[in-house]
């Protein structure tokens, strides 16, 4: 059984607000971080199906499949932890709305997304830096390196379009 931890904003960017203010990911909110990450799939296939560039396609689902790779990690984490904690169906996860991004991919969305994967890294390793436990620390530094990967690729398809 599934349980959406309650007191937290239904809201995504607040939901991210929120968690930037923590020093310290609780249980909850990295219950909460990995609900944002699934969403973030759904983002970056929407981003893809918006543009015609097969490559851009390409870069932003690979972008998008790692995203639930991070949801999949913090679950692990999660278990780590003690916790154990299973993704809903996209259907009941507040984060993940059907969106259509045909004809708004562009620069400056862009660049906005590739800045938020770079403050996504330098979050993540706060959040690692104050992880006692080892592993789980681990797992949040290899999320946040990737996000700064995802900023290269958003680059990449800012210079295919
Ligand atoms: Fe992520
Ligand atoms: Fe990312």
């Amino acid at each position: 059984m599934t349980s959406i931890p309650s007191g937290y904003p239904d809201d995504q960017l607040e939901a991210f607000a929120l968690l930037a203010t923590r020093d310290k990911l609780s249980i909850d909110d990295m219950k909460i971080l990995a609900l944002l990450e699934a969403a973030g799939e759904t983002f970056y296939l929407a981003a893809a199906a918006a543009v015609d560039h097969p490559e851009a396609k390409d870069l932003l689902t690979r972008n998008g499949q790692e995203e639930r790779g991070h949801a999949h990690r913090l679950l692990k984490a999660l278990a780590l932890l003690g916790e154990d904690y299973t993704l809903p169906a996209d259907a009941d996860n507040p984060y993940v709305q059907p969106m259509d991004l045909t004809g708004i991919i562009n620069a400056d969305l862009l660049s906005i997304i590739q800045q938020s994967e770079a403050d996504g890294d330098l979050q993540y390793q706060v959040w690692a830096d104050a992880e006692s436990n080892e592993a789980v620390a681990k797992i949040l530094r290899q999320n946040g390196v990737e996000e700064t990967r995802h900023g290269e690729r958003v680059n990449q398809v800012v210079a295919l379009l």
